[in-house]
């Protein structure tokens, strides 16, 4: 017998994949600004990295991270027994919530956000709490507070937030976390830490020093570029993190992803100079938003959610045409938006292009 509530939940859909779109549509040139990925590869770092352990591809990985850990540890400036690693954020999430989640037991997160927090609480049978982001496209933690109860054990801040890439401002975590009771887990997923450019956002691994109960997650899959190979990890406080390892499965980072992350870390050139471009990207999609007088999120991350005032589908549709396979709204729950991965310069060139376009002939 299946449980329940599976049910209730659909297999993950990803975006439309380039080959498909390729064949359908007779297109030479698909680009995919659907999943957030860094339009600019991956650090040649992380490529050599990865070389020097293929001979060493039948042996399993260091379950214990060793060399990772001790490299995010210097990185973060925190100790190495308060890191977990994972197969991704992905796993983290689940992980956290195989831990801490069970029936009878509930966890708040926003509407909309990262789909994954609810996924894996539903599994897990716990209540789902979702407060409404406020109309700025940004977390409503007063009311976030407000729903937590004696049963409350986890909640979720996607900082900044999928998909509307606005984000928790330091003073307003601060004030959160001060009244957020000990035995609630707190989590911070900045999976798109290092695309941000706000002078005020929250040093949350340092905030993870003075409240126990802050957890942060992050991910080589974003400005690293190395999404294929499903590695991220968690920080919090030792007794946490050492709470949860047991739920985590031996050999769960895989030996490349361990090697490329390792030296993906030392290509500080690599990521500044992706966030950088990144950031000019946006500027353009702004500038294109504030000519046309379309609603947008500012955003902290490599993606743009902009209000067409029309189903996010048509928008799709019209870009898909073009070649450009973007992520309608009616996916994500925000029905008149798209969600633009940011691209290369000449991609976000052409994707403006194609949307003025479509506003002059609509
Ligand atoms: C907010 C957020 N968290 C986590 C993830 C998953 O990251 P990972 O590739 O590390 O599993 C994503 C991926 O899009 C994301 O947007």
């Amino acid at each position: 017998m299946m449980k329940e509530q599976l049910k209730t939940l659909q297999p993950y859909k990803p975006g439309k994949n380039i080959e498909d779109v390729k064949a359908e549509l007779g297109l030479e040139k698909v680009v995919k600004l659907a999943s957030n990925e860094n339009p600019f590869g991956s650090s040649p770092n992380a490529i050599q990295g990865m070389e020097r352990v293929f001979g060493e591809l039948m042996v399993y990985p260091d379950g214990y991270a060793a060399d990772l850990r001790e490299k995010v540890s210097r990185h973060l400036g925190v100790s190495e027994d308060r890191l977990i690693f994972g197969n991704g954020t992905d796993e983290i999430i689940h992980i956290l919530s195989r831990s801490l989640l069970e029936p009878g037991t509930n966890t708040i997160m926003a509407d909309l956000t990262f789909p994954q927090y609810k996924r894996n609480a539903v599994i897990e049978g716990a209540e789902v709490k979702e407060v409404p982001l406020k109309e700025d496209g940004r977390h409503d933690l007063e009311a976030m507070l407000a729903a937590i109860d004696d049963e409350t054990r986890i909640i979720w801040l996607c900082n900044p937030n999928n998909p509307t890439g606005e984000y928790i401002r330091d003073y307003e975590l601060r004030t959160f976390l001060d009244q957020v009771p000990a035995y609630v887990t707190v989590v911070c997923d900045e999976a798109y830490f290092e695309y941000v450019t706000a002078s005020d956002f929250p040093d949350a691994v340092t905030l993870s020093n003075e409240y126990r109960q802050l957890f942060v997650t992050r991910t080589f899959s974003k400005a690293y570029g190395l999404a294929a190979l499903r590695i991220g990890y968690g920080v919090g406080h030792a007794d946490l993190v050492q709470g949860i390892e047991p739920a985590r499965e031996p050999f769960n980072a895989s030996r490349l992803a361990q090697a490329a992350a390792v030296a993906a870390l030392d290509d500080h050139s690599f990521v500044d100079e992706c966030s950088r471009k990144n950031r000019q990207g946006l500027e353009a999609f702004y500038d294109f938003c504030d000519i046309f007088q379309l609603k947008y999120f500012p955003s902290q991350t490599n993606f743009i959610l902009i209000d067409f005032g029309v189903s996010g589908d048509v928008i799709y549709n019209y870009l898909l045409k073009q070649g450009y396979i973007v992520r309608s709204g009616e996916a994500l729950g925000y029905p008149n938006g798209v969600r633009i991965t940011i691209g290369t310069e000449a991609d976000n060139e052409a994707v403006i292009q194609h949307l003025k376009d479509y506003i002059h002939d609509r």
